[in-house]
């Protein structure tokens, strides 16, 4: 079983969520190749594709969506999993907002996904470009303020409970 992962990242916390999903993975068995979305290699000679997008602006990052587009018949021909990496989850009912809102917009009739993980991300406003700060600010659809959800919120309990749960799944599957 050989899986591709590809990422989307701006500040690097759902590049940290891929590295710790794949190091899982390897230590099933699962031969796991990460990749950013801007160096995604050929898609050819992988089992199954795994998708992770950190959400900006009520969407996942564009390079992603872009990836989606151009990547659509090979990712629809093999199993794909997605994972989405936001604050808005933080809220109150915030599963049911961010699967309401941060998915279909962008999912194509031709591509389902078997899993789909949804996980509180981090943000560390003092990192933030000045554009981001701006559209954080004024963008943001959630209740909360931004500000509000600084910190480090990734739950890497969930993580690998979902994690595993793909993992026995693409164990299955010869
Ligand atoms: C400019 C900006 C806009 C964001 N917009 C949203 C949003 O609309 N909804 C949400 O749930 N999270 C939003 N977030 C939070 C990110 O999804 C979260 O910080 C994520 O962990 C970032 O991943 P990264 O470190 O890989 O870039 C936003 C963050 C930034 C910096």
């Amino acid at each position: 079983m050989r899986v591709l992962m590809v990422y989307a990242s701006a500040h690097g916390s759902t590049a940290e969520v891929a590295d710790f999903i794949a190091a899982a993975w390897r230590g099933c068995g699962i031969e796991t190749v990460v990749a950013a979305v801007g160096g995604a290699p050929a898609l050819a000679g992988y089992d199954a594709y795994v998708l992770g997008s950190a959400v900006h602006n009520s969407m996942w990052l564009p390079e992603m969506a872009h990836f989606v587009r151009r990547a659509l018949p090979q990712l629809a021909a093999k199993p794909a999993y997605l994972w989405l990496n936001c604050l808005r989850l933080l809220e109150r009912n915030g599963y049911a907002y961010v699967t309401k809102h941060y998915l279909p917009a962008l999912l194509d009739p031709g591509l389902t996904f078997r899993k789909i993980g949804v996980f509180a991300g981090k943000i560390d406003l003092a990192t933030l470009r000045m554009d981001e700060s701006w559209t954080l600010t004024f963008r943001y659809d959630g209740r909360e303020s931004p500000a509000r959800l600084a910190g480090d919120h990734r739950d890497w309990k969930l993580i690998r409970a979902w994690a595993d749960g793909v993992a026995a799944e693409l164990g299955s599957i010869t």
